[in-house]
């Protein structure tokens, strides 16, 4: 078994480069699934979660060619509709491949999905959109089995502007005839990276607020680069932060980072912003901050726990609300075990913050709750030992050399 063994207490300072956005590389991957023509996409980050679509994809009969920084998916022999259980459970996005192999092929039996333990997850909102496409959905044993001899374009309300349903739908809507209407869809930064995906594909697709028009279009080969993954840069800047440093991420949109900015500069965080790098200064006392996540422009869920870890070292009282998943609060208890003062009551975090974190053994329940004791330990007092590393890989992409890089005391062996 792989650990991180860290010791706290450096400062950082540095440069740090950000690699393509994970959650747009993997709806990005599965759109190959609605053409047997090329799809080259670029900036795609080397991280488990990839490969893990990757090798669904290959497995439904694409072929894919990994090379420097990018990767080419084409095929145009036969597709199989029956998608590989193992990968399914093992990652929730790789569900998006059902609605396109049942626009291509008329039917397809996909697990349900597996992914992150944060919270119930259900996919309703997926399978209640592929039936107004005109699908017939049926359940057996964990698998769903889904038919269309064709599909027809629809208009859609979501109950909750999810990212997944609308990647999903909108990959579908498509191969549909006819025009779909996506309304109180997701468009958070990736969603629309996808739009850009599958307009270069050839789809016709408006953005409006938060509905999402799509003509029913023929789609064909494309070439694109994904945006950079905010969610990399936002954890980096809060390492930085809570190691009392100075660095930059490079290459990122800053916009895409604005309520994490807004949230540090409320904690006491100094943030300049220029044309595509963002930069933190942490010189003087964090002070407690009021968070509450929501889908984009709200603060990200995904940075939720980081920001809490940062937060366990703040002046006064702090606390954290979450709107998105109801169980994102897995870092509480190995956080409690460095010395962090929290309680978690229904969807709300209060932290009371201490002067000093201190090391211990953990392990990483999920991707970001696994970043927060990440962020913990560069800041507390003696060496931790992470383990749990499987999760940690599925989103962050030689994250002990970036952090070496930036003078943290880290490094990965084998325990
Ligand atoms: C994506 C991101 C994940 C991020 C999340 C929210 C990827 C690969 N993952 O996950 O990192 O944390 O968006 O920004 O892009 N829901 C339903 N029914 C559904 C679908 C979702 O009730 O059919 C609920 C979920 O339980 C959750 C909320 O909607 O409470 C948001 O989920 P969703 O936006 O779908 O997240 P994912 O697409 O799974």
């Amino acid at each position: 078994m792989d650990a991180l063994i860290i010791e706290g207490g450096r400062r950082l300072s540095g440069h740090i480069a950000i690699e393509g956005a994970k959650n747009s590389a993997l709806p990005a991957c599965v759109a190959a699934l609605l053409t047997d023509e090329p799809i080259i996409l670029r900036r795609v980050p080397q991280l488990r979660d990839v490969s893990t679509i990757l090798y669904t994809l290959g497995a439904l009969g694409k072929r894919v060619v990994r090379n420097e920084g990018g990767v080419v998916i084409s095929g145009d022999g036969p597709l199989s509709g029956e998608a590989n259980p193992y990968s399914v459970r093992k990652m929730r996005a790789s569900f998006l491949v059902l609605g396109p192999l049942v626009a291509r092929l008329g039917r397809a039996r996909v697990p349900l999905p597996g992914g992150c333990v944060i919270g119930a997850r259900p996919v309703d909102l997926h399978l209640r959109g592929l039936e107004a496409l005109g699908a017939h959905i049926e359940e057996h044993d964990g698998v769903v089995d889904v038919s269309a001899d064709r599909l027809r374009g629809a208009r859609i309300e979501l109950g909750f502007p999810s990212v997944g349903a609308t990647e999903h739908l909108m990959m579908t809507a498509t191969l549909a005839d006819g025009a779909t209407e996506i309304a109180n869809a997701s468009v958070e930064p990736e969603v629309l990276d996808l739009v850009d995906l599958l307009r270069s594909m050839g789809a016709e697709i408006e953005v409006d607020e938060r509905t999402i028009r799509v003509a029913g279009s023929r789609v064909g080969a494309a070439e694109h680069t994904l945006i950079p993954d905010r969610l990399e840069a936002g954890t980096m800047l809060l390492a930085a932060a809570i190691a009392r440093g100075e660095a930059t991420v490079d290459d990122v949109d800053p916009e895409h980072l604005r309520p994490l900015v807004d949230a540090l500069r409320s904690a006491g965080v100094d943030v300049r912003e220029e044309r595509d790098s963002v930069t933190v200064s942490a010189g003087g006392p964090l002070r407690a901050a009021a968070i509450e996540t929501a889908p984009h422009p709200g603060f990200p869920t995904d940075l939720h726990p980081p920001f809490a870890a940062l937060l366990t070292l703040a002046e006064g009282t702090s606390r954290v609300t979450e709107t998105v998943f109801e169980s994102r609060f897995t870092y509480a208890v190995p956080l409690r075990a460095m010395g962090a003062q929290m309680s978690v009551e229904g969807r709300t975090v209060t932290i009371r913050g201490v002067d000093r974190l201190r090391a211990c053994a953990v392990e990483a329940p999920d991707i970001r709750a696994g970043a927060a004791l990440v962020v913990a330990a560069l800041a507390a007092e003696g060496t931790t030992t992470l383990t749990g590393l499987e999760q940690i890989d599925r989103g962050y992409e030689r994250l002990t050399e970036k952090l070496q890089l930036l003078g943290a005391t880290i490094e990965r062996h084998s325990i």
